[in-house]
């Protein structure tokens, strides 16, 4: 039975037609005790939704649809393991990796071990890349590490690391992802073969980007080096041994992770070497910390009170009953930079599906277009969109409440307009939430124009959330991963899609193979498309 013909949804429905779906943010903002119902506070992350076109009446009737899609069961089955993932039939256990007192209890005992054994393995790895004791094949020690992995195997540890590029580290991390050879032969450029060790992350072991940039690799090895290059200067990442042997990384340089460990969801895992070799090993527990704090609060919070829920069920509002279909990332931090990339796979890879559990075509809307920047750069790109458009979008405002990092010897003497910019950062967040919400309501009485000008009219009751972190940390990251992870499982159980499997990216991988052959003119052109068949003709010329 589709969500829609429930008597929750139909509810929803109707609050919407008879008013709410009118109601604007001007009035709601001033409903009397709007923070305190519409903000939730966990260690030092704070999560204002009051700028939302929400009253205390929604949010009883989306907590009824959670109720009645059973969210508290589907919380349940997530963390104990359930094979939730159920085209793949696997469970999605990325909690397991993060796992503290009280979670751990919900799996078997066997998971713990054998992360606890792949956690130990990795330790020692970093601990001896870091301490200078891993030595390359002519004896000298590593300076610069690089991570070659794509999507899940990628994007999470750069976002990290990057956010976290305070932290010294003994070793220069640098990421290579994209399958053309620009950042391959950029970087190659720059290193020097004896000090340089390549981590090949990939949960399949078959991806062809991260394959044929290893390739390169190699070959870029070979042009200097003699011997041991696979033993001295590869690491291996993988769900699958057999086929990081075959490709000659020796098992004392492979790190296992599990096919219950989503690939968009496998930064806490061995994944996260990079990250460990950029934090040290204790902080990037720090990080799985920072998480399993998250994970405690979304299995153990009433629906109110809980974080990811509400934001969920809040989207869940605006998505399908106030029709918005997109959602801008604003990070107010450019240490933020590659948070919109991680999300924008972390969200659409999981719900932009169109088919529900039992294999029916929905008869709703589900994942919304999600994408974004650095909130100020975006301010000078698509904010004109945002504040006149035509599309109905909803934003996410993401901010850091103190910096803490500008403390080397240059900053100091430009320390007092350092924090002046962290503080015209926040100003601008701010402002351009409220301007959103308020529109011409926001401009001082003083500065109100005589007459209407169309061409300056902002129509404002456009919705945001804003997500405030105390600082940038490895927990605090934790934390913010950890919601968005559970938030985006939220939406899934409402929408009644399976978050954990991507056959929509198998097809694209097969053609590509496909048209590969037909670029090298092992197969015939006629049995193509007219399209197809003039750009590889334009090619060949
Ligand atoms: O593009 C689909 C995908 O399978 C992602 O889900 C995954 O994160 C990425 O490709 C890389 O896959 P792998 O880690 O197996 O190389």
């Amino acid at each position: 039975m589709s969500i829609t013909s429930s008597l929750a949804w139909k509810n929803l429905v109707s609050h919407c037609q008879s008013g709410m779906g009118k109601e604007s943010l001007l009035n709601l903002i001033n409903m009397p005790n709007r923070m305190e119902e519409f903000s939730i506070e966990i260690g030092g992350l704070y999560v204002d939704f009051s700028k939302n076109r929400i009253n205390g009446a929604t949010v009883e009737l989306l907590e009824r649809l959670a109720k009645e899609k059973e969210l508290a069961v589907w919380i349940k089955k997530l963390f104990t393991g359930e094979k939730l993932n159920h085209t793949e039939n696997r469970a999605a256990l990325h909690t397991a990796l993060r796992s503290t007192s009280t979670t751990q209890n919900h799996f078997e005992q066997k998971i713990q071990d054998d992360v606890n054994e792949q956690f130990s393995r990795m330790e020692k790895i970093v601990n001896k890349i870091r301490d200078g004791h891993w030595r390359g094949a002519t004896g000298k020690t590593i300076k610069d590490i690089v991570n070659i992995g794509v999507g899940g195997s990628d994007l999470g540890p750069l976002m990290i690391t990057h956010a976290l590029q305070a932290f010294k580290s003994p070793v220069k991390l640098h990421f290579l992802s994209s399958i053309d050879g620009t950042q391959t032969s950029n970087l190659l450029k720059q290193l020097d073969q004896e000090t340089t060790l390549f981590i090949l992350s990939s949960k399949s072991f078959t991806t062809i980007d991260t394959l044929s940039n290893a390739e390169t690799a190699l070959s870029w090895f070979k042009k200097k080096l003699r011997s041991n290059i696979y033993a001295q200067h590869f690491i291996g990442i993988s769900t699958n041994s057999e086929k990081m042997a075959e490709w000659g990384i020796p098992k004392q340089n492979q790190l296992l992770f599990w096919d219950w460990v989503g690939g968009r969801y496998s930064m806490w895992s061995t994944i996260g070497l990079s990250i460990a070799l950029k934090l040290g090993m204790e902080g990037f527990r720090g990080f799985l910390a920072g998480a399993g704090e998250m994970d405690e609060h979304f299995a153990n919070t009433e629906f109110k009170k809980n974080i990811p829920v509400m934001l969920a069920l809040i989207d869940i509002w605006n998505i399908n009953f106030l029709d918005i279909e997109a959602k801008a990332i604003l990070p107010y931090d450019a240490r933020l930079k590659y948070l919109p990339a991680y999300l924008s796979q972390l969200v659409m890879e999981s719900n932009g599906k169109s088919v529900d559990r039992q294999g029916n075509k929905v008869d709703y809307r589900t994942c919304p277009i999600l994408w974004g920047e650095i909130g100020s750069n975006a301010q000078h790109a698509f904010y004109q969109l945002l504040h006149q458009g035509t599309q109905k979008v909803m934003s996410d405002f993401i901010a850091i409440v103190e910096r803490d990092d500008f403390n080397s010897q240059l900053e100091e003497e430009v320390e007092q307009s350092l924090s002046e910019q962290q503080s015209l950062t926040l100003a601008n967040c701010f402002a351009q939430s409220r301007v959103l919400m308020l529109g011409n309501e926001a401009i001082p009485k003083e500065m109100r124009p005589k007459f209407d000008d169309p061409f300056k009219d902002y129509a404002g009751n456009k919705s945001s959330n804003t997500i405030l972190l105390d600082n940038i940390s490895p927990k605090s990251l934790g934390k913010l991963i950890a919601l968005y992870e559970h938030k985006t499982f939220v939406e899934a159980v409402i929408w009644d899609i399976n978050p954990f499997d991507q056959w929509g990216v198998e097809l694209g991988k097969l053609i590509a193979e496909e048209t590969r052959k037909a670029l090298a003119g092992d197969i015939e052109l006629s049995g193509l498309d007219c399209s197809t068949q003039a750009l590889i003709k334009r090619i060949k010329q």
